[in-house]
């Protein structure tokens, strides 16, 4: 049987790194096999196509393209054949951030958007996502005790209201697979939702 997709999104500090281990072991538990991975990287190629989308400034339409190019590496080495072997997938972002950050926050079309979604990935969508939504200024609070910021983390806090803006926007477009969960609660009352969604997986 194919194995499940499972993405994860939200705004930089909204908390969905702190769910990612949980989340492989709780699937790992149910008798699955499982892999933890992430975009954009996932891949050699996709890690070093990584740290220069983290790290250099670029037009926004080569950013959009470069994490298209990192997706569709890690789509042909990584997800479509664990999916195929029935290995479950937690991909740590996936195309609703390139909607939410280079559309919302960039201002890129969407229509530019689906045309790379559809080159790259074809029919091949989510079978669930867990949008962690948070406001703005939390989520900036939280990243202020957590680490060093990167190119996107440093990006003031209107960028975010419409990077925020566009991911909610994705989970009216896609109801069925995007489930938004309110982040502002405790990790505890998080993992009780994130394991009623795996349940219904
Ligand atoms: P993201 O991966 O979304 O950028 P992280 O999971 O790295 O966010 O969390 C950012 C910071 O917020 C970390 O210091 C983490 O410990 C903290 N954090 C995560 N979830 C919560 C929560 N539900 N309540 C309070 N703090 C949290
Ligand atoms: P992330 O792995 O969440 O960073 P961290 O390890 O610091 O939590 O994501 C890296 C950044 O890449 C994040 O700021 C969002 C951005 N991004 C896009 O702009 N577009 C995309 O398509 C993807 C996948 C990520």
């Amino acid at each position: 049987m194919r194995g499940k997709f499972i993405t994860v999104e939200g705004i930089d500090g909204a908390g969905k790194s702190t769910h990612m281990d949980w989340l492989a072991q709780r699937i790992s538990a149910a008798g699955h096999v499982v892999r933890v991975t992430r975009e954009p990287g996932g891949t050699p190629l996709g890690e070093k196509l990584r740290s220069l989308l983290l790290s250099e400034p670029m037009h926004a339409e080569t950013e959009a393209l470069l994490m298209f190019a990192a997706r569709r590496e890690h789509l042909a080495q990584v997800i479509a054949p664990a999916l195929a072997g029935g290995t479950w997938i937690v991909c740590d972002r996936f195309t609703d951030a390139s909607y939410a950050y280079q559309g919302g926050g960039r201002g890129l079309a969407a229509s530019r958007l689906a045309q790379l979604e559809s080159w790259v990935q074809g029919d091949l969508q989510p079978d669930l996502t867990l949008l962690f939504d948070l406001v703005p200024e939390e989520a900036k609070r939280r990243l202020a005790h957590a680490r060093a910021l990167d190119k996107f983390e440093q990006e003031q806090g209107l960028f975010f209201e419409r990077v925020r803006a566009a991911y909610l926007e994705r989970a009216r477009q896609f109801p069925q697979r995007i489930h938004v969960i309110d982040a502002s609660r405790s990790v505890e009352s998080i993992r009780e939702t994130l394991a009623g969604l795996l349940d219904d997986l």
